[in-house]
């Protein structure tokens, strides 16, 4: 059993990764972002992805979600933890501070492929709590004792993109009671559920979005990379930490996600 690692805008790679071996795969549903990086961390098997592809070329929507569930998934990942740069939406959620999220809210186009299902084969996996309720308090242990300044919970809010919200946009979400803003986590989170894996998201906030009058500047693709390049090493160390902290025989709920999910099969007689 492996810990899947993907890494968003700034986390390319995982320096600590030992004895790694590139696997190249396909999968029914296309190639993934990239080769996979299987290897050694913390006397663990990590596998790690980098979300974007080398040298940063697809954009969030591009990004194929399925494919690289389903890779992370065939070469024995049971757990992913999902690393991204997002926007804060609250004061005191600075840039430099990690956000473990428990909420999130689809503000994607909706065309995004976002589930394995469909063709002939019908399930709804619940998704009330859409990120790994037992794997997010390890995750915010492991990223306070980083050294990050880490908040256990908040809604992230996944919008489109590729374009920065405007903002009313920003304004509205803060309304709604959103905490961060990013553009990854779906389908990502959707599909993981679907594929009985554990997800959590290991959010490094980069910016302040747009909906605060009194900042100098709004959010820049420039200005998301530099503080990711400045705090990339604080997610890096909490990865590590948490797979040091991860028992060997971590079961969880997320493991048996379909189990109560599929409505296809023959028809059963109601006596
Ligand atoms: N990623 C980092 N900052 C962001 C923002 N403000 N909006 C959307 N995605 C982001």
């Amino acid at each position: 059993m492996s810990i899947g690692v993907i890494g968003g805008s700034g986390l390319y790679d995982l320096p600590g990764l030992t004895a790694v071996e590139e696997v190249r795969l396909g999968s029914p549903y296309g190639e993934p972002s990239g080769p996979l990086m299987a290897g050694t961390l913390a006397g663990r098997r990590v596998v790690f992805l980098s979300r974007h592809g080398r040298g940063h070329t697809l954009s969030p929507a591009e990004v194929p979600a399925r494919a690289n569930i389903h890779a992370l998934k065939s070469v024995g990942v049971r757990q992913i933890v999902s690393v991204s740069a997002v926007g804060s939406l609250r004061e005191e959620l600075a840039p430099g501070d990690v956000v473990v999220p428990d909420q999130i809210v689809d503000r994607t186009r909706g065309t995004r492929a976002s589930t394995f299902f469909g063709g002939g084969v019908v399930a709804h996996v619940s998704f009330a709590d859409p990120f790994c309720a037992r794997l997010r308090p390890l995750l915010a242990e492991a990223a306070r004792s980083a050294g990050a300044r880490t908040h256990d919970t908040g809604t992230y809010c996944c919008v489109e993109g590729p374009q920065f919200s405007t903002r009313a946009e920003s304004d509205l979400y803060r309304s709604w009671g959103m905490d961060v803003i990013g553009m990854t986590a779906l389908p990502e989170a959707k599909l993981a559920r679907e594929a009985e894996l554990c997800y959590v998201g290991l959010a490094l906030v980069t910016d302040y979005d747009c909906w605060r009058r009194d900042d100098p500047g709004t959010v820049s693709a420039h200005a998301v990379a530099d503080v990711m390049r400045r705090n990339v090493d604080l997610a890096r160390e909490a990865v590590v930490r948490l797979v040091e902290r991860l028992p060997d025989d971590f079961t969880c709920p997320c493991q048996e996600a379909l189990g109560d999910a599929v409505m296809t099969g023959p028809e059963v007689a109601v006596p």
